[in-house]
């Protein structure tokens, strides 16, 4: 028996329908908000991820699925969805054209990771994109959009922000950071012995125990900001507080991706175990030149769908549409005829075998229909159909014509 690869799930039943509800709460959220959808390819260039996720993070050192097509292109399977959206941004001379463009996706992304409770190798993310806005409001509308989210599917969580710097404030303490991991550089691990190189300041969200006791002393970036970053935090900090969005601040929150400057957050979860974060996001200001774009501030978040299936909470499920089935095989041809008919304006579901009224019944219940629908031979002889409402527990006859 072949059976699916690890960390790869399938997607049905009961489990589809919690996930496409997911998806269709947060595109109308996302589209009040006047975000458009954009799909881009699974599949991009492997250097679109060196260049935006970066080659210090765990995500493109480690855990991409990367290999050489036949053309001999080197390509890999997109581990998460903002550098291609930016690639397309700019292929597309949006950033040129100027103006503002807000984006949502939804799709898979793949990350060569351990799989354990909540962390797979395919997994889901549903993500806005904002290009062209330099203002916080920004900032604090993608908090706020997560939250609604959250709110609509019934999920409750915390929410932890930090700022990042920007140019003018992070190579100073960077600087700073480097010299406070010298000093301890014999007692931290190699991977931050590694980090001190490539990415200090991804030293501060290690999970080595030794190492998180030993940065609690390090210097923190939100002591160090300048004059503007400190205003955008501040203001940031006032908008939340203003829409009742309590949020905890995290000084060592440095998101595993290295696109990011400014505000950085997560929503997390403490009903799903230690794979905790449920969204991240944050802004990304120097991307769009990065990637050879025209400069353009941008800023964006991302849930993990899988991690948020089993807290959401789902509506009560109504009844619907029609089940349609024959006690007599004779009137299994007419059954077919009226559920084609019937299909051009209803959810219909019919049954290919003649059955007892009682076996007809229970499929209809099973499968949520309204209407159960029988003809036997009296109603055959009669042109008529027998209907049961299961909602309003009533049943009656109907001409085949009123049907
Ligand atoms: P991220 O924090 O790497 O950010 O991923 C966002 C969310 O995807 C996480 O909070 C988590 O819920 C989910 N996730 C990540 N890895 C896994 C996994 N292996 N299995 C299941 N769920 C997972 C990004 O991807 C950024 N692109 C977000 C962003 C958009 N920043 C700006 N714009």
């Amino acid at each position: 028996m072949i059976n699916s690869l690890r960390g790869m799930n399938d997607i049905l039943s009961e489990d589809y329908e919690r996930f496409t509800y997911f998806i269709n709460t947060a595109t109308h959220i996302a589209q009040k908000y006047g975000f458009h959808f954009i799909e881009t390819p699974l599949l991009e260039e492997t250097a679109l991820f060196k260049r935006s996720v970066g080659e210090s993070s765990d995500i493109v050192g480690k855990e991409m699925y990367q290999f050489i097509d036949k053309g001999e292109n080197d390509v890999c399977l997109r581990p998460e969805g903002t550098a291609g959206v930016v690639r397309a941004f700019i292929q597309k001379k949006l950033d040129k054209a100027g103006g503002i463009h807000r984006f949502f996706y939804h799709g898979a992304m793949f990350r060569y990771e351990r799989p354990q409770k909540g962390r797979l190798r395919q997994f889901h993310q549903f993500g806005v994109e904002s290009f062209g806005v330099e203002s916080v409001y920004e900032d604090a509308t993608m908090i706020i959009m997560v939250s609604d989210i959250l709110q609509a599917v019934g999920i409750g969580y915390r929410l932890q922000i930090n700022s990042l710097g920007d140019t003018n404030c992070m190579p100073e303490y960077r600087n700073g950071l480097v010299n406070f991991i010298e000093i301890h550089e014999d007692k931290i691990c190699e991977d931050c012995q590694r980090r001190k190189v490539t990415n200090p300041i991804r030293v501060l969200d290690c999970k080595n125990e030794n190492c998180k006791i030993i940065y609690k002393e390090a210097p923190k970036l939100i002591n160090n900001l300048c004059s503007s970053c400190q205003d955008d935090f501040d203001k940031l900090k006032q908008i939340l507080d203003a829409n009742k969005i309590t949020y905890e601040i995290d000084t060592n929150l440095v998101r595993g991706l290295d696109y990011y400057s400014k505000t950085a957050f997560e929503f997390v979860s403490d009903n799903i175990g230690s794979q905790s974060a449920i969204a991240g996001g944050g802004r990304y200001d120097r991307l769009v030149e990065f990637l050879d774009g025209r400069p353009t501030p941008a800023v964006g978040f991302a849930m993990g769908i899988e991690r948020l299936m089993e807290l959401i909470v789902m509506p009560e499920i109504k009844r619907e549409g029609y089940y349609l089935g024959a006690m007599d095989e004779e009137a299994v041809d007419l059954i077919v005829t009226l559920t084609h008919k019937k299909r051009k304006t209803a959810k219909v579901t019919c049954d290919y075998k003649a059955k007892n009224l009682k076996n007809h019944l229970k499929n209809a219940d099973k499968i949520n229909a309204q209407f159960c629908c029988v003809i036997g031979t009296d109603e055959m002889a009669n042109g008529t159909i027998w209907v049961k409402d299961l909602e309003n527990k009533t049943e009656y006859a109907l001409s085949l014509e009123d049907f």
